[in-house]
């Protein structure tokens, strides 16, 4: 999906939940991070749409809950696959050729990073050191981990396990 702007139409039912959510607070004052969670838990991700909803609630502006959404790395304002591909761009990773890893995912999935693919079911991110250098290269598919990813004609294989379904979790 290069581009993804999917619209939450207005009488979605997650709207609903959402206000249910912060209905039982009888004191809304401070509650913003907790509705963002709740929110991102119901839609996946926070766009504009949700903030302006969660901003009419609260009585909160939306440059604040941005502000909010911005800090915390748990909050994403776009929609994301049902697998995240996270390739390490740490230092060690970087030199034992991490970029080459990220290259093949990229043209096998054909989404660039940090977007997702049009079937919606990967989501391509860079990430920091992922705490394992002794097998850079690294790259990890939600929780299993990839590594010494040295021959990039292996990633297709394994990406195409999570397509099937038949990945299993016993990956490093
Ligand atoms: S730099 Fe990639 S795991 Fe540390």
């Amino acid at each position: 999906m290069q581009n993804n702007s999917i619209q939450i139409a207005e009488n979605d039912n997650r709207y609903l939940l959402l206000d249910q959510y912060i209905d039982s607070y009888q004191d809304k004052k401070g509650i913003s991070l907790n509705v963002l969670q709740k929110a991102q838990s119901l839609f996946g991700y926070l766009p504009l749409e949700v903030h302006k909803h969660i901003s009419f609630k609260l009585g909160v502006p939306i440059a604040e809950l941005y502000g909010v959404t911005t800090f915390y790395s748990q909050f994403t304002t776009e929609p994301k696959g049902k697998h995240t591909v996270s390739v390490c761009m740490g230092t060690v990773c970087y030199v034992k050729k991490a970029q080459q890893v990220i290259e093949e995912v990229s043209k096998i999935l054909d989404i660039k990073v940090d977007q997702t693919t049009m079937d919606a079911m990967f989501t391509l991110e860079a990430t920091r050191c992922l705490g394992c250098c002794s097998l850079a290269p690294v790259m990890m598919i939600d929780s299993d981990v990839f590594a010494n990813i040295h021959d990039t004609s292996e990633i297709w294989g394994i990406i195409k396990d999570y397509k099937e379904g038949s990945a299993d979790n016993d990956s490093l």
